[in-house]
């Protein structure tokens, strides 16, 4: 849903992003096994967060992995998001908060730590732009690019809600949203059944 977001609209939800930031720090994820370090940082707001690392590899917890506190809420505007765009009856327990400087990336991947399949992902891109890949539920089947722009919203769900799906590329000085530059997306998602 291109510039579903208006620039008010996502510079008031870059307003709540930073508390949210300021009480959960962002990290630098780890990849399981090898332990090497993401490119993106991360951090969460919801009942639950979703965290990776060396030992205990990708899972949804409770407590941000370096504060050991809880994640903050939710904000308002996003839950209100989800229930305009989601087509599900049930709130999101988790938003993934990535940030991407300008050199970051992430690897091809379906989202599959969610108990829950019948609820989509919904993913909001606010900053600079990216060239987002999207293919089919198994890495042989071709992809797709595209460039998300601030205020894109991106649903998976339904039939493509196990598409594989990364970001090869940020174009830096694409949007003045963020004053250092970078690309922040949140993806709100429901962990649990139903
Ligand atoms: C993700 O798959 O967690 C992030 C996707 C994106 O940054 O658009
Ligand atoms: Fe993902």
């Amino acid at each position: 849903m291109p510039g579903l977001l208006s620039p008010t609209e996502q510079a008031a939800l870059l307003t709540e992003i930073r508390a949210v930031v300021i009480a959960a720090p962002l990290y630098v994820p780890t990849m399981p096994r090898t332990g090497k370090p993401m490119s993106v940082r991360m951090t969460n707001c919801g009942v639950l967060g979703w965290v990776t690392d060396k030992e205990r590899g990708y899972r949804y917890q409770e407590t941000h992995p370096a504060t050991g506190k809880r994640w903050p809420l939710i904000p308002q505007r996003l839950l209100e998001l989800w229930d305009e765009v989601s087509g599900y009856p049930h709130s999101p327990e988790a938003c993934l908060i990535n940030f991407y400087s300008q050199d970051a990336k992430m690897g091809l991947h379906q989202d599959r730590d969610e108990k829950n399949f019948a609820a989509p992902v919904v993913s909001v891109s606010l900053g600079d732009d990216c060239l987002f890949r999207v293919g089919g539920n198994d890495r042989e089947s071709g992809t797709a690019s595209f460039r998300l722009s601030s205020g894109d919203v991106v649903v998976l769900g339904g039939e493509g809600r196990l598409a594989f799906h990364g970001v090869d590329r940020i174009y830096p000085h694409t949007s003045d949203l963020l004053k250092n530059g970078g690309r922040i997306n949140l993806t709100l998602r429901r962990v649990n059944l139903p």
